[in-house]
This record gives structure tokens, C-alpha cells and sequence, in this order.
């Protein structure tokens, strides 16, 4: 390739955002919740691993343990070593800020009884002083109130920390990523760049528009690069134009056209609107599951609806890949302040997506030819009160589409008040993952005492069960009932560690739903890979 040559970035290129060396998710860029995760998940994680090495190299392999915190690396120790070095050091002021967060806490419960909380101001940790508002709730309950706004704004956001790392896939095989580590080696590149840098998004609008070589290179820091690096630096790009022209992916069918890319991922479009839902988007891979990939996607995307805070509905990596076409992110509210439920809008902005709007339950948006609106989503997250969740209706040329993500239906009297307000349902999407993890696989390292088993065994990150499900169905009546949102392409492994048998409890639960539809003639069917529909326009 010489300088001049036009290239495009590979289709197989993988890109893991990372955030001081771990792959990022959004409670790692909130700056609370790094706080907590560097210290109770990813220092003790190596610690242990360091200890006991063989352990966790067991356990890695070990499928019954698939997605457990165990580190699952074979190299050189001392890199081990040095990511230890880097947190202790580099983010010391956020293990500070974690101690503080536990100390407040403790504080809060040991003598916050009633009285006013005005006295314990002088009490709070410096690293906190002036970031957090104490609160009672009408039971004298007390609780720290995060100004998250002020937190980005501080020390304790380091955008610095921030890189891509990047490599070429062969295969649809990806170790799980947020139980170790993303070590340099020699068959990556990392590339230090703040995810709000412009370079981000010129770099994946290489996908589509090509650049000179030199300019190309330029953007992962060619000058920098020593000879090995600059040579895998420049296996990224190709002279190859892409296989598919962006603008042949528009829709030109005259109702809605829905494309389901895997998981809880939709594109959902009319010829004037174009909306994707939870993006996670495969590389362009020839593997045994047929897909859409990147090349399919538009060539603008309207509207981008994340439906909750989990790292498999809010995936960076997909994210920071798209934001060059997006125009606009629609984001459900979050509570406030607490600390399980940070602001997805601040952590957006803070990473640099612009125009972020944030929709409430029975919120809605105008779009072209239709709207969009929020709704109530219960359950999923362990009872803890978290409001960043939403599902969608989607009113498009008269059709009306409901996206419920997660949502466990855990009250059906929800569906029958709603019916009055969202009115006739076409199509229902609904996640049935009804195993889920415990509360403390993904919000343990926020807890500042530990939860009993037993409390944490029955308070579960889980969607609705078949009769659940069933109830929504018999409630609002739609035409058609599709199950997705359950994490089982083989591509999606490294996010969601899913492996279903057809004895699991999800693909009972579903089959008994699709079942169910069908008796009832509703068209019905567990999404899988790929799958297109079209839904006439309705007058
Ligand atoms: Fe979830």
C-alpha cells in the first residue's frame, strides 16, 4: 500500500474500547461506579489471579463457569503485574474516592437516625466534599445523592485512561471480556484516544469513506508505531472497496420494515425514518450463522433507543463504531444520583455522543411517519431502584411496535393500565432471558456490605418467564410475538457468556411462548441471527 492509495478499514477489524486497560462498559466510565469496580472487582480479581494463577486458568476454561469473574490469560505475568501497578498508582484518586463512598456509607447508617443530616456535611471524606447532597427517604432512611454532572467535571474522569484496541478476527470465537484484562500483545494495537476524540469517529468512517494511506495510519498514531506495530497497523486497511454500497441498505417498502441483527437489536424503519435499537453489531465474518454486519447498516441513522443500562444493551463498542451516522440517541431517564443508576445521558456526553435526549415512561417523540414512547420497564435489575430503563412503542405508518428489552412482567395489572394509553399493539419484541445472573454478578463491587447468598440468589438480573410473557400477550392482543434479546448468536459470547441447551429454562420458557402465539394464531417465533419482516402501512 503506498501513501497515497485510498483504503478503508478492514470489515474484520475488532475494536474493544478500553478504559484503563479494561474493556468499557458504562458503569466503568461513570466516575462513582469505576471507582467502586477498579477496586472490588478488577484490583482483587488480579490479586487473586496473581495468587493463584492456575486457578483461574482452570476455571476460564471450565464451561460451567462461563462468564465468571476469573481472569482467563496464559501470558507473561509481569504484564499482570504492571496493570496492578498502573491502577494502584495512575488511579489512586479513584480508589480514594471509593474508600470515601464506603466510609460516607457506613456513616450514613451508623448515625443518620433522623436528625438533621446538616452536621454530618463536615463529616464527609474530602474526595466526596461538595460532590454528594445526604438524604433522607420519608423513613428516615438516610443516602448519598451523587452530583454525577460535577463528577465528570472533576478529577475523578480521566478521559486519558481511555484507548481502542485494535486486531483482525477470524472467527466468531471472542474470550469473555470483562473478567481480564486488555493486554497488549502482538497481535493488537492499542491505540490511546479519548472516545470524544473527532479521530474516533474518522477512524470508523473508514468503514464507508476511504482515506489516504497516510492520512488512515496517521489516526492510530503511525509516527509512534515500531516497525511490528506499524506493519499490523497497516494489515487494518485495505484498497478494497466494500462488498455493499451503503445506500443499496435503505428501505423503500411503504409500511415498516424491521431487520433483527442478534440479540436485542433492531432496525426498525420507514423510507423517511431510520431507528436502531440497542446496537451490538457482528463484524463482517463468514461464520456459520448468517447475519447482517456492519455493511448493512444505512448510511445515516436517524434515531439510536437504548432501552437500559446493562453492558449488552449499551455496548461502546458498537456505539463509538456508529456515532458518525447517528443523529440522535434517545435515552431513558435515569433516577437521579444514586449510585447503581448513573445518568446514561452523562455518560454519553462525557464520551463524546451529541444530541442526547432522555424520554420518561409515556414520554413520547415525534419522528417522521410516526412517534416514539417510552415505556415502563419493571424488573431485571435485582429490585434495586434503578429508573435508566425503558421499553418502546414505535407508532410508524399506523403500525405499532412494542421493543420491551428485559422488561419481567412481575405485574400484569402494568400491561392492563397501559392498554388504555398506547392503544392497539401490531407486534410485540420481548426478551425472555428468565435464568438471569444473581444481583451481585453485575452490581456486587457497588455494594459497600455484602448481600447474603440467599438474598442475592433470589434477587436476579432476569426477563419475563412464559406465563409472564403470556400475560402481556393475552392483555394487549398483538398479530405478532417475536422472542429476542437472548444473547445467544456464537458471535456475542464475549458480552453476554450465554450457551443454551434446548433444556434451559430461557428456551423452555420461549418455546413454550412461541407455542402458545401460534395456538392463538399469532404469528410467533424466537429470533435467532437474522431475520427480516415487513409490516404494511395501517390507515
Ligand atoms: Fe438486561
Amino acid at each position: 500500500v503506498n501513501e497515497l492509495d485510498a483504503v478503508y478499514l478492514k470489515p474484520n477489524v475488532q475494536v474493544e474500547p478500553l478504559v484503563a486497560h479494561w474493556y468499557a462498559w458504562p458503569l466503568l466510565v461513570a466516575p462513582a461506579t469505576a471507582a467502586m469496580i477498579t477496586k472490588n472487582l478488577h484490583l482483587r480479581l488480579l490479586q487473586s489471579y496473581l495468587k493463584a494463577p492456575q486457578i483461574h486458568a482452570a476455571a476460564a476454561k471450565n464451561p460451567a463457569l462461563r462468564g465468571g469473574m476469573f481472569l482467563d490469560y496464559s501470558g507473561d505475568i509481569r504484564k499482570i503485574e504492571e496493570v496492578v501497578r498502573f491502577l494502584t498508582e495512575r488511579l489512586a484518586g479513584q480508589l480514594k474516592l471509593a474508600d470515601a463512598i464506603k466510609e460516607l456509607d457506613t456513616l450514613l447508617s451508623a448515625e443518620a437516625r433522623g436528625e438533621s443530616l446538616g452536621l454530618l456535611y463536615e463529616r464527609v471524606p474530602e474526595p466526596l466534599k461538595g460532590y454528594v447532597e445526604l438524604v433522607y427517604d420519608i423513613n428516615n432512611r438516610a443516602s448519598i445523592r451523587f452530583v454525577e454532572s460535577l463528577l465528570f467535571e472533576s478529577e475523578h474522569y480521566d478521559t486519558s485512561l481511555q484507548a481502542l484496541r485494535l486486531s483482525l478476527l477470524d472467527g466468531d470465537k471472542r474470550p469473555f471480556v470483562l473478567s481480564t484484562p486488555r493486554i497488549k500483545q502482538d497481535d493488537n494495537l492499542i491505540v490511546d484516544v479519548p472516545f470524544d476524540s473527532p479521530r474516533v469517529d474518522e477512524l470508523f468512517g473508514l468503514r464507508t469513506r476511504p482515506q489516504p494511506f497516510a492520512q488512515a495510519r496517521a489516526l492510530l498514531g503511525w509516527d509512534g508505531l515500531n516497525d511490528q506495530d506499524r506493519a499490523l497497523c497497516a494489515s487494518l486497511f485495505t484498497t478494497a472497496t466494500p462488498a455493499t454500497d451503503p445506500s443499496a441498505n435503505r428501505c423503500t417498502h411503504d409500511g415498516v420494515r424491521v431487520r433483527y441483527y442478534n440479540h436485542a437489536t433492531l432496525l426498525i424503519e420507514t423510507p423517511n425514518v431510520s431507528i436502531l435499537l440497542d446496537p451490538v453489531v457482528s463484524y463482517d465474518i463468514d461464520g456459520d450463522v448468517e447475519r447482517f454486519s456492519y455493511k448493512d447498516l444505512p448510511e445515516t441513522i436517524d434515531y439510536v433507543l437504548l432501552t437500559h443500562n446493562h453492558q449488552d444493551h449499551v455496548m461502546f463498542e458498537t456505539l463509538l463504531q456508529i456515532r458518525q451516522r447517528v443523529k440522535t440517541f434517545v435515552v431513558p431517564r435515569s433516577g437521579g444520583g444514586t449510585l447503581p443508576d448513573p445518568s446514561l445521558r452523562l455518560i454519553l456526553e462525557a464520551t463524546g455522543f451529541e444530541n442526547v435526549i432522555e424520554l420518561d415512561e409515556l414520554q413520547s417523540l415525534k419522528v417522521p411517519d410516526g412517534e416514539i414512547r417510552g415505556l415502563p420497564f419493571f424488573g431485571e435489575h435485582g429490585d434495586l431502584n434503578i429508573r435508566s430503563k425503558l421499553g418502546y412503542q414505535l407508532r410508524l405508518n399506523g403500525c405499532s411496535i412494542l421493543a420491551l428489552a428485559d422488561s419481567n412482567n412481575l405485574e400484569h395489572r402494568l400491561y392492563e393500565r397501559l392498554q388504555r394509553s398506547i392503544g392497539d399493539v401490531d407486534v410485540i419484541f420481548i426478551g425472555m432471558e428468565c435464568d438471569g445472573a444473581p444481583m451481585s454478578w453485575l452490581y456486587g463491587p457497588l455494594l459497600t456490605t455484602p448481600l447474603g447468598r440467599k438474598m442475592d440468589q433470589s434477587r436476579r438480573l432476569d426477563g419475563s418467564n412464559f406465563e409472564r410473557a403470556r400475560r402481556i400477550v393475552d392483555q394487549l392482543k398483538p398479530k405478532a410475538v417475536y422472542v429476542y434479546a437472548m444473547g445467544a448468536e456464537p458471535w456475542l459470547g464475549y458480552i453476554t457468556s450465554i450457551h443454551y441447551t434446548e433444556t434451559s429454562t430461557p428456551i423452555v420458557e420461549s418455546n413454550n411462548l412461541v407455542e402458545y402465539c401460534r395456538s392463538q394464531s399469532i404469528a410467533s417465533e424466537r429470533l435467532y441471527g437474522k431475520k427480516e419482516m415487513h409490516f404494511e402501512r395501517r390507515r
